[in-house]
């Protein structure tokens, strides 16, 4: 991320800046957005959401990379490539959220810091999902709105890396 020069800028102003690189993982049974449960998860597809979420992320400087999986392994290899690479990741893990330590794992490793994101508000659901591996090591957490869960968590992260870059430059 670069430096950030004296003038202060407004989240979502056009910039000089280097963009602020967000990684978007989305989890297993995800990709079938728009089709699975359409009452509890909306009937947005996952790459409309994507589409979205870049074009939000060129309005507010933002490079934004997505990737989905119905693999933890392979959730894990993707969150240890970002390592060095993105500011912040935007994850939601779908069921892996409750049961994953090795996702949990990779994001500590990486030190990237992390917004949590759920279409569906967890705890007004069954009890198993109210735990969350990653919820005390997530910066923060946003649910329950759906597809727009997604583009809140965005534009948070870029307000999370104007307030970093502020404190650094
Ligand atoms: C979810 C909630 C999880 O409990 C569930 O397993 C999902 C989706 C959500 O976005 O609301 O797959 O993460």
């Amino acid at each position: 991320m670069a430096t950030r020069p004296k003038a202060q800028q407004k989240a979502g102003e056009a910039s000089s800046e280097a963009p602020v690189s967000v990684l978007v993982v989305h989890g297993p049974n995800l990709n079938l957005l728009g089709e699975r449960e359409p009452e509890v998860y909306g009937r947005t597809r996952l790459a409309d959401i994507d589409k979205e979420l870049k074009s939000l992320g060129r309005e507010l400087n933002m490079k934004v990379e997505t990737f989905q999986s119905n693999s933890e392994g392979a959730i894990v290899d993707r969150i240890q490539k970002a390592r060095g690479k993105s500011d912040v990741l935007l994850i939601n893990p779908g069921a892996y959220t409750h049961t994953s330590v090795a996702i949990r794992d990779a994001i500590a490793a990486v030190s990237i810091p992390v917004i949590e994101v759920h279409l569906s508000n967890v705890y007004r659901r069954e009890p198993f999902r109210h735990h969350s591996t990653i919820a005390d090591i997530a910066h923060g957490r946003i649910m329950g709105f759906g597809a727009e869960s997604y583009s809140l968590a965005l534009r948070a992260a870029r307000t999370m890396a104007e307030e970093s870059r502020r404190r650094i430059g």
